[in-house]
C-alpha cells in the first residue's frame, strides 16, 4: 500500500487560524509518501533521510519519548486515527523538513491514510491538528492540516477557521509561485505559543478578532496586545482582498497585499526576522515580482513570492497539487 501527502505554502492569512479567522493556503508539489505491506498490530516505519525505525504498537498511547524523534508525529497519529491495520515500510519525503512548508502535517496526514483511509477530510484535518499538538506541545491551527486533507489541484484553499468551510479557488497560471528557503526553525521553543496567548488577551478585551473591526483597538490597554489584535484583523481583510484581486487577474493589487501582510507579521506580530525582512525587500525590488511575504508560523523558514512567469529569481517554483491520499 502507497499513501501521499502534499507540504503547503500559505500564500497569505498568518497567525489568523487559531482565533477563527481566513488563510489561503495552497497543497504544493512536494511530497511525503509511505509504502510498505499491510500487518496486523504494529507499526515499523524507516526513514530514509534518519537513522532507526519507528516501532508503535497499535492501541498504544503517545509516546512523547519515541525514538527517532519523528516517531512522536507517528506514535501521535497511531493514538487519535484508530488504525484498521498496522504497515511495515518506509517513509520518503521531499517536502524540506523544518522550513516551514508543514512537512509535520504531510508526516502525519501520509502516515494517517495509511493506517485509518475511511476518516472524512475534515474529521481527519481535526484529528491531524490534535496529533500535530500532542506531538509538540504547541497550540497550532487547523490550516496545515485542513489545507492538505482538502486541498484541489489547481487551485488554492480558502479556508474559514471559524467554520472550518472551504472555497476551492482557482490559481492562475500566467503568475508563478516561488518559495524562497530562508533557515530552518521549529516552533517548539519558539514565542508561537505567546502569540496564541496574545490573541486570547486581545479577545479577552474586545472578543472574538474575527469579528473586531481596527477601531476596536482602541480599547486595548497593552500596546503589545493592540498591535497583535491590529495584525489579525488587517489579515482577515487581506486575504479576502487577495483573493479576489487574484482571481480578478490584478496581480499588482495582489502583490502589494502580499508586502502589506508581510510588514504586519514584522512590525505589529513580530514574527519575521532580520534575514526575512532582508529578502522580502530584495525579491520586492525585482522586476517581474509583484510581490514577496514570510509563510507559515515564521521565526525562519521560508519566503513566497508572486510573479510573472519565467522571472529570474532563486527558490522552488512551486504549484498548486490536491489532496494527501492513498494510492493503492
Ligand atoms: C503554523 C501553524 C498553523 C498556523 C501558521 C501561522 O504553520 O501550524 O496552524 O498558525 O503557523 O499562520
Amino acid at each position: 500500500m502507497k499513501t501521499r501527502a502534499p507540504g503547503r505554502v500559505n500564500l497569505i492569512g498568518d497567525h489568523t487560524d487559531y482565533t477563527g479567522g481566513l488563510v489561503f493556503p495552497m497543497a504544493i508539489n512536494r511530497w511525503t509518501t509511505v509504502e510498505g505491506a499491510l500487518t496486523d498490530k504494529t507499526i515499523t516505519l524507516a526513514s530514509d533521510d534518519v537513522d532507526g525505525v519507528v516501532h508503535v504498537a497499535i492501541g498504544a498511547p503517545f509516546d512523547g519519548d519515541m525514538q527517532p524523534s519523528w516517531g512522536r508525529y507517528v506514535s501521535a497519529v497511531s493514538s487519535v486515527v484508530n488504525p484498521l491495520h498496522g504497515i511495515n515500510g518506509t517513509v520518503t519525503t521531499t517536502v524540506p523538513v523544518g522550513a516551514g512548508l508543514s512537512s509535520s502535517a504531510a508526516l502525519e496526514l501520509a502516515v494517517a491514510y495509511a493506517l485509518n483511509d475511511t476518516i472524512s477530510p475534515t474529521s481527519l484535518a481535526l484529528l491531524m491538528q490534535q496529533a500535530e499538538r500532542m506531538a509538540t506541545g504547541v497550540p497550532t491551527g487547523i490550516m496545515d492540516q485542513l489545507c492538505i486533507a482538502s486541498a484541489r489541484e489547481g487551485h488554492g484553499t480558502l479556508i474559514d477557521c471559524a467554520t472550518l468551510g472551504i472555497t476551492h479557488v482557482e490559481i492562475p497560471t500566467d503568475v508563478e509561485f516561488v518559495v524562497r528557503f530562508i533557515a530552518h526553525r521549529t516552533l517548539e521553543g519558539s514565542e508561537y505559543t505567546d502569540r496564541v496567548r496574545e490573541c486570547a488577551d486581545a479577545e479577552d478585551a474586545i472578543g472574538p478578532l474575527r469579528q473586531a473591526e481596527l477601531k476596536n483597538i482602541l480599547s486595548i490597554e497593552n500596546p503589545t496586545v493592540a498591535r497583535r489584535a491590529r495584525h489579525v484583523i488587517s489579515e482577515n481583510q487581506r486575504v479576502r482582498d487577495f483573493t479576489n484581486a487574484l482571481s480578478n487577474g490584478d496581480y499588482v493589487t495582489a502583490g502589494h497585499l502580499m508586502r502589506e501582510s508581510h510588514a504586519s507579521l514584522s512590525h505589529n506580530f513580530e514574527v519575521s526576522t532580520a534575514q526575512m525582512d532582508a529578502v522580502v525587500n530584495e525579491l520586492c525590488a525585482t522586476p517581474g515580482v509583484f510581490g514577496a511575504r514570510m509563510t507559515g508560523g515564521g521565526f525562519g523558514g521560508c519566503v513566497v513570492a508572486m510573479c510573472e512567469p519565467g522571472t529570474a529569481i532563486d527558490g522552488w517554483r512551486v504549484s498548486p497539487v490536491g489532496a494527501a491520499c492513498r494510492l493503492d
